[in-house]
């Protein structure tokens, strides 16, 4: 084992870098544990535990079972998310959004989908205004290829729905202090204003469905946790505009190809994007980061080292959906029975077939894009 230095960990909306420390951020955050309860009361509204359930996806929340009990109250309750469209879209992203897809089902619920082309042009010096627009459209084919309804997912862009969503924005805006956003996002004097007032759009669709529905709505917004510094902010003042605070469910980061970090599309190597051909990304898998030793008879006879190995993390948050296969994949590898050329060539595998039937549905999404957005 290498006794390599932990590189600092980063987790803020603009950057997830470093060993990410899950324990430390959710008392950094001062987010509540994921519960057995919640667990068990999810899958059984939705009838099955989702594999991203069963493997612990989601370690923090805030108020998630207030959430469920309000819904078992027989009240109607809402899910939010969203997207940063700065790129085409990779596997780390659809985790949540297939999650979405589960939750609108078991509970019933709209989905209101935010695409922040405005974020990513204030926040990117590589995009225009244009880039960003037209991202947006493209992003939105990858959320509706996760099978949401679209009599229930409202998606909407920032800049082109901006008639539906800018009252709330200001009644936000109003309540928050430069102060308070310095505090929370770190903004300083070189910042444009541009970006200090961005997180009032993101913290308005919590409200969204309240002002749709004209009546009080549960929101539940399942994201990665980097995304929890604007719930901080929503919370503060939700009660203060007549809402209830806005709940979350925060997943983990799918970790990218390469050795440490999330999958990013800042490195295209590290990260299969739902547009790369098939083969390509194959390719790619066949190059990952695993945890195997140097040589053959070292793998055979130490074992290889799935705690640290991304392919095995492939398998285990998404192309491995029987709980004993993975089990006894771990196993074979654990007693060096599998060697990392075999285990990355069954996962290389396995995301072809996934692109493949994925890209369909993608191209199939453009026909029926307009049902998805916002009216
Ligand atoms: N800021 C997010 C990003 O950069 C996009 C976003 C907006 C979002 N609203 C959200 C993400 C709600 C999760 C949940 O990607």
């Amino acid at each position: 084992m290498t006794d390599e230095p932990k590189k600092e960990m980063v987790v803020t909306p603009w950057e997830v870098s470093g060993d990410i420390d899950y324990d430390k951020l959710i008392d950094q955050f001062g987010v509540q544990r994921m519960t057995k309860e919640i667990e068990e009361k999810i899958a059984k509204h939705a009838g099955f535990k989702h594999l991203q359930l069963r493997r612990g996806v989601y370690l923090s929340h805030r108020d998630t079972d207030w959430w469920i009990k309000e819904y078992e109250k027989g009240n109607k309750v809402g899910l939010y998310t969203g997207r940063g469209p700065s790129g085409h879209v990779h596997l780390g992203h659809l985790l949540p959004w297939f999650f979405c897809k589960y939750l609108q089902e078991a509970f019933d619920a709209d989905l209101y989908f935010q695409m922040t082309d405005d974020e990513k042009f204030l926040q990117r010096d590589d995009l225009t205004l244009e880039e960003t627009i037209a991202l947006t459209y493209e992003n939105a084919l990858d959320v509706i290829a996760c099978g949401l309804d679209p009599e229930k997912t409202h998606i909407f862009s920032d800049t082109e729905h901006i008639g539906h969503l800018y009252k709330i924005a200001l009644n936000v805006s109003k309540k928050v202090t430069y102060n308070t956003a310095k505090a929370i996002f770190g903004f300083n004097d070189s910042n444009n204003i541009g970006i200090v007032w961005y997180p009032a759009m993101q913290a308005m669709t919590c409200f969204l469905e309240s002002e749709r529905e004209g009546k009080n709505t549960p929101c539940l917004i399942p994201a990665a946790i980097d995304q929890d510094p604007y719930w901080r902010m929503t919370r503060d003042i939700a009660e203060k505009l007549g809402y209830y605070k806005p709940a979350q469910i925060h997943a983990k980061f799918l970790p990218g190809l390469a050795e440490g970090g999330k999958m990013s599309s800042s490195q295209p190597d590290s990260a299969i994007f739902t547009t790369d051909p098939p083969k390509k990304a194959g390719k790619k898998v066949m190059k990952a980061f695993t945890g195997g030793r140097d040589t053959v008879e070292e793998q055979c006879e130490l074992g290889g080292r799935p705690e640290i190995c991304n392919v095995y993390a492939y398998y285990y948050f998404m192309f491995e959906e029987n709980d004993a296969a993975l089990v006894e994949r771990e196993m074979k590898c654990k007693n060096g029975e599998i060697l990392c050329g075999e285990c990355k060539k069954t996962l290389a595998k396995r995301v072809e077939v996934f692109l493949t039937d994925f890209q369909k549905k993608r191209e199939e999404a453009r026909e029926v894009l307009d049902q998805y957005l916002l009216k």
